[in-house]
């Protein structure tokens, strides 16, 4: 893990004021990992006092990629960035995606914003496992393709894709695939990965989910971001360090 000023090198404006910074950092870049994430100081003054974590959503060389949506005091002040200017970064956090796991096919589940990190998995999975990419919004202006391979659409109000939720969506569809031997990963809100571990556990799929929660450190110091275990409901883990990304049966959502 390390400390870095990185220059912000390309700022692209996706569809529906999804803000994507490309930064270089070869000490990133080059060591972090799909799933894994950065904690990003936005701002020299106290406001906002505490790092923000964001999801590598791809690696390009020496360059990294975040992807963000304006939600509150950080991401407003992230999206008032220029280029040339720089991010006081941390990371590589956490730990990601098992990717390299005995699979055939990657079932690719995104929420909103929970895409962030799938770029990047997706381009190491890549030619190497077959990839189904199930996306869901409320409405058409939360659905964010970029970087995704083989996608399949759900929004809540039927404005884009399939009328209805993801899984419902991943139901549907699911007889195509079925017969195969199957990995999940998923990324979104709270309801959404415990319908997707409720799916996975019902048809015996493995399955890998990047969990939310807000943070202080970053890294195990504060105790900030604890997630209860299933092993035992006086056991505690933490976002931070023990994941974001957890096996779907190791953690009470
Ligand atoms: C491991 C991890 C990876 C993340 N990756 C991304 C990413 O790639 N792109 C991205 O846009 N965001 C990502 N987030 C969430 C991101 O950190 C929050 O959007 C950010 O903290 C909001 O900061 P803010 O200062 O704009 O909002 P604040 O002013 O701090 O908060 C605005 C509102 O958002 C809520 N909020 C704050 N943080 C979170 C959170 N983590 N989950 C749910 N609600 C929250 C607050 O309770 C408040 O209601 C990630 C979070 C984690 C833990
Ligand atoms: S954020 Fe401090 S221990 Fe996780």
């Amino acid at each position: 893990m390390t400390i870095t000023q990185a220059q912000i090198e390309e700022i692209i404006e996706l569809e529906y004021n999804i803000h994507l910074f490309k930064v270089k950092s070869p000490d990133i870049a080059n060591f972090i990992n799909p799933g894994e994430f950065l904690n990003i100081r936005i701002s020299e003054l106290f406001v906002p006092l505490l790092r923000r974590p964001f999801s590598v959503c791809d690696v390009e060389g020496d360059f990294f990629f975040v992807m963000f949506n304006t939600m509150g005091t950080g991401t407003k002040l992230m999206a008032l960035k220029k280029p040339g200017e720089f991010l006081d970064v941390m990371g590589p956090l956490g730990k990601g995606f098992k990717y390299k796991d005995d699979f055939d096919r990657a079932v690719i589940i995104g929420g909103g914003l929970g895409v962030a990190p799938f770029p990047f998995l997706t381009k190491k999975l890549k030619g190497i496992k077959e990839i189904s990419t199930f996306i869901g919004g409320r409405t058409k202006s939360d659905v964010i393709t970029y970087g995704l391979e083989n996608i399949f659409i759900s929004t809540d109000d039927g404005s884009y894709g399939f009328k209805g939720n993801v899984i419902q969506l991943l139901e549907k569809d699911f007889g195509k695939i079925q017969n195969e031997k199957l990995k999940i990963f998923a990324c979104g809100p709270t309801p959404m990965l415990i319908g997707v571990k409720e799916f996975a556990e019902k048809n015996n799929i493995g399955c890998e989910l990047s969990t939310e929660c807000v943070m202080a450190c970053g890294f195990g110091i504060c105790q900030g971001c604890p997630i209860q275990s299933t092993k035992d409901e006086d056991k505690y883990l933490l976002v931070c360090k023990d994941g974001p990304v957890f096996n779907s049966e190791d953690v009470v959502l």
